[in-house]
C-alpha cells in the first residue's frame, strides 16, 4: 500500500512538473470541478514584523487524501506543501502570481492569487498605494464617487448603509426616481421613496443624481395609454417635470432628463416612444426646457448606453446633444461594460467627445462583467485580476479628463449579488467592487489604482 501511495504521489508530482501550464491533461478549470474533485484554496497574510514576508495557508477542504503543490511565482520549482503556514520572502518589487495545485484521485484543481510588491514590501490586498485603507471618496478628490441604492436598503443599518456612508458621496436611485414610481396614476404623485433617498443623502452629506425623468422603460401604464389630446399630453409632461424638479430644487444636484432616447437600429433614430409620438421629435428639447425653467441651477444630463462601444450610436448621441445647445450640462455614458471590452481607445473617444463640447461627463452606471461569455461558474483569480485592470483603466480615463468636465463616476451597485446583470443575462456574474459578503474585491483596489 505504502509503495503504491509513494508511486501515486511521485506520479502526481511528476505530472505537475510536466504541465507547462494549467491546461494539463486532467486539468479541471476552476468552477468546473465535479463532486469527487477537491477545489484548491488558500489564503495569505503579510508578516506584521517583516513586510517582505508572506505566510501562505492551504485552506483546501475535502474528504480523502489529496496532495498539494505550491508555485510561489518566484520562478523556482514547484514545492510540496507541508502542514501549517508556509513562509515565503518577496524581496524584489513586482507582481507575483501564487498557485496552489491540489491533486486528488488523479484530478488537479488550482487556486491562484496575485500579490504586488513595492518599495515598502508586499502591498496589503494587492494594492500598492497611499495606504490602501482610505475610502474611494477620500481618494477621488476631484469628482463624486457614486453608487445606487433603494429606499428599503438605505436605513437598514447594515453593511450596505455603512459602505454607502464610508465609500461614496453621491447616490442615484436605482429605480425609485423614475416616472413609473413617482407618478403612478394621473391623479397622484408618490415621492415617498424619492424623499427617503434624498433625505438620506442630505443627512449624510451626499449628492443625489436624479435618474431619470423620462425613460421609455419606466413610463407609467396610464401615460403609455394616455387618451387625451397631444396638447394635454405635453401639458401633463410639463407638469410632471416641473413638479418633480421643483420639489427637489437645491437637494438634487442633477437629473437625467431623458434616458436612452436613441434606438439601436441602423442610423440610431429616436425610439418611437409615447413621448415622441405625442410631443414630436423635439420632445427631448421640450423636456430639457421644462426642467431648466423649474430649476436654473440643477445640472441637466442626457444618459444612454453603448456610448463607448458603438461609434455610430455615440455619433448619434452627440448630434442629439448638439441640438440641445445650452440647455444641457452633461452626458451620462452608462458604462455597462465587460472585462474584455470596450477598449480604452473606445472609452477615451466618449470622454474626448464630451470634453470637446465643454460638457460634464458622468460615467453613470459602471459595472464590469467578469463573465460575459458565461465560461465561469465562479470568479477565478485570473478573471478577477482582469476585472481589476479594467476598473483601473476606466477610472484612470475618467480621472484624466479636465477638472471642469468632471462630475461623477457612479458604479451600478454595491455588491455583486445585487447586480441587475444576473437576472438580465441569466448567468453567474460578479461585476461590482464588493463581493456578496461586502468584502472589497481586487476590482475595488483597481478603482483606487486608477486614481494614482
Ligand atoms: O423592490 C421591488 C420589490 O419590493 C417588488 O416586490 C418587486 C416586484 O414588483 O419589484 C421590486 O422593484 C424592482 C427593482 O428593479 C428592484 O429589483 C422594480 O420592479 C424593477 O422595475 C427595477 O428594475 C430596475 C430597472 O432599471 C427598471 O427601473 C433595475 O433595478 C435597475 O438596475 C435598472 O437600471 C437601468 C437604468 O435605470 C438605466 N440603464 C439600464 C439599467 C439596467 O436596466
Amino acid at each position: 500500500m505504502i509503495k503504491n501511495k509513494f508511486l501515486f504521489i511521485l506520479f502526481s508530482v511528476l505530472f505537475i512538473f510536466s504541465c507547462s501550464d494549467d491546461e494539463g491533461a486532467d486539468y479541471i478549470p476552476p468552477g468546473n470541478e465535479t463532486p469527487e474533485t477537491i477545489q484548491a484554496s488558500f489564503t495569505y497574510t503579510v508578516s506584521e514584523t517583516d513586510p517582505h514576508v508572506l505566510y501562505l495557508d492551504n485552506t483546501t477542504e475535502g474528504n480523502g487524501d489529496f496532495n498539494s503543490i505550491w508555485n510561489y511565482g518566484l520562478g523556482g520549482d514547484n514545492i510540496s506543501d507541508v502542514p501549517g503556514l508556509i513562509e515565503v520572502r518577496y524581496d524584489n518589487e513586482g507582481e507575483y502570481t501564487i498557485t496552489l495545485y491540489v491533486i486528488f484521485d488523479g484530478l488537479t484543481t488550482t487556486a491562484t492569487q496575485t500579490i504586488r510588491v513595492d518599495e515598502n514590501g508586499i502591498c496589503p490586498n494587492g494594492f500598492c498605494g497611499s495606504g490602501g485603507s482610505e475610502s474611494l471618496k477620500a481618494a477621488a478628490t476631484t469628482f463624486a464617487v457614486g453608487t445606487i441604492s433603494r429606499s428599503s436598503w438605505l436605513n437598514a443599518g447594515g453593511q450596505h448603509t455603512e459602505i454607502l456612508k464610508s465609500e461614496f458621496n453621491s447616490i442615484t436611485s436605482e429605480y425609485e426616481m423614475k416616472m413609473n414610481i413617482m407618478y403612478p396614476t394621473q391623479d397622484s404623485y408618490d415621492f415617498s421613496a424619492a424623499d427617503a433617498i434624498v433625505g438620506f443623502a442630505q443627512a449624510n452629506d451626499m449628492h443625489v443624481h436624479g435618474h431619470a425623468l423620462i425613460w421609455h422603460n419606466a413610463t407609467p401604464t396610464w401615460v403609455e395609454n394616455f387618451t387625451g389630446t397631444d396638447a394635454e399630453f405635453e401639458a401633463m409632461v410639463k407638469d410632471y417635470i416641473t413638479t418633480t424638479v421643483t420639489r427637489y430644487k437645491g437637494k438634487v444636484r442633477s437629473w437625467d432628463v431623458v434616458n436612452e432616447a436613441l434606438d439601436d437600429s441602423s442610423g440610431h433614430p429616436l425610439r418611437n416612444s409615447v413621448f415622441k409620438q405625442k410631443m414630436g421629435d423635439d420632445y427631448i428639447k421640450k423636456c430639457f426646457q421644462f426642467a431648466r425653467d423649474a430649476d436654473p441651477d440643477v445640472l441637466l444630463f442626457y444618459n444612454d448606453y453603448n456610448m463607448a462601444s458603438s461609434s455610430t450610436k455615440r455619433a448619434a448621441m452627440f448630434k442629439l446633444v448638439d441640438n440641445l445647445g445650452d440647455l444641457i450640462d452633461g452626458v451620462g455614458g452608462q458604462m455597462h461594460i465587460s472585462y474584455n471590452g470596450p477598449s480604452a481607445t473606445q472609452i477615451q473617444s466618449l470622454a474626448d467627445g464630451v470634453v470637446s463640447r465643454n460638457l460634464k461627463l458622468h460615467f453613470a452606471e459602471l459595472d464590469i462583467r467578469a463573465n460575459p461569455d458565461n465560461d465561469l461558474t465562479s470568479l477565478t483569480n485570473d478573471r478577477s485580476e482582469a476585472q481589476r485592470a479594467k476598473y483601473k483603466e476606466v477610472v484612470a480615463i475618467y480621472n484624466s479628463i479636465p477638472l471642469e468636465n468632471k462630475f461623477a463616476l457612479t458604479v451600478w451597485g454595491v455588491r455583486d449579488n445585487e447586480s441587475w446583470l444576473i437576472d438580465f443575462w441569466g448567468n453567474p456574474e460578479w461585476p461590482l467592487l464588493f463581493d456578496s459578503g461586502y468584502n472589497k474585491k481586487p476590482a475595488y483596489y483597481g478603482y483606487l489604482e486608477g486614481l494614482q
